[in-house]
């Protein structure tokens, strides 16, 4: 657990999720896929049982390579970090992380907070090389948080989303290597 304060002088901390959280992390999940349309999942489309969540949390728990964080102020969720590994062996230096944060809470530095915190497990960890994400290309303040850690973009898939209006929206990979030769100094 780290201690943490929003630009605004917000304190808050930064944990592993545990299956205790699950319920709180269900409703906060709703709250966040309710507020934004630059993410997959749409509220209507999300309805996950505690006990599925429970199963899922302690899936990530108890997988070496992967990670969830969440940001939490007076036991309120706000923020949120996932970050799974690869299984197969010629592709276990790779896993893929999503992000976001409480609508109440965002510009504040916690989207930040987080990624620096899994960018920091990351590079220290032994067979995590790479860190792949996707993000809608139309998501412009992920966009440039991501460019800003140095990620780069690798792949775009075309057209690849429609919105409910109609609009069709790229899908843009983007990583970040933090092993090897390739690695930088970007790290907290
Ligand atoms: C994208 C998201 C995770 C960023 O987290 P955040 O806590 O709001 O962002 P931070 O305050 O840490 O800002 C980090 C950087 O992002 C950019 N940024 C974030 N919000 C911004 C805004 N409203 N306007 C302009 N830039 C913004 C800035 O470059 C900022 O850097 P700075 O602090 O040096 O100005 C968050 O806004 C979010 O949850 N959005 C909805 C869900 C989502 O889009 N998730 C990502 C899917 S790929």
């Amino acid at each position: 657990m780290t201690q943490h304060s929003t630009k605004n002088e917000i304190p808050y901390i930064i944990k592993e999720a545990d299956e205790i959280d699950a319920e709180n992390i269900i409703q906060y999940s709703k709250t966040v896929f309710a507020s934004t349309d630059q993410v997959l999942t749409m509220p209507e489309e999300y309805n996950i049982s505690v006990a599925d969540e429970q199963i899922w949390i302690n899936n990530i728990s108890k997988s070496p390579t992967s990670k969830l964080l969440v940001a939490v102020r007076d036991e309120e969720i706000i923020g949120f970090l996932f970050f799974i590994g690869q299984q197969k062996a010629k592709i276990a230096h790779v896993g893929e992380l999503g992000v976001n944060v409480h609508p109440g809470y965002r510009a504040m530095g916690i989207g930040r907070a987080l990624m620096g915190a899994l960018i920091k497990w990351a590079a220290d960890h032994k067979t995590i090389e790479k860190i792949v994400l996707q993000v809608f290309a139309t998501n412009y303040n992920a966009i440039k948080l991501y460019h800003s850690l140095d990620f780069k973009e690798e792949g775009r898939f075309a057209k690849s989303v429609k919105q409910k209006n109609g609009d069709y929206v790229d899908v843009v990979q983007m990583y970040l290597f933090v092993g090897g030769a390739e690695s930088s100094e970007v790290f907290f």
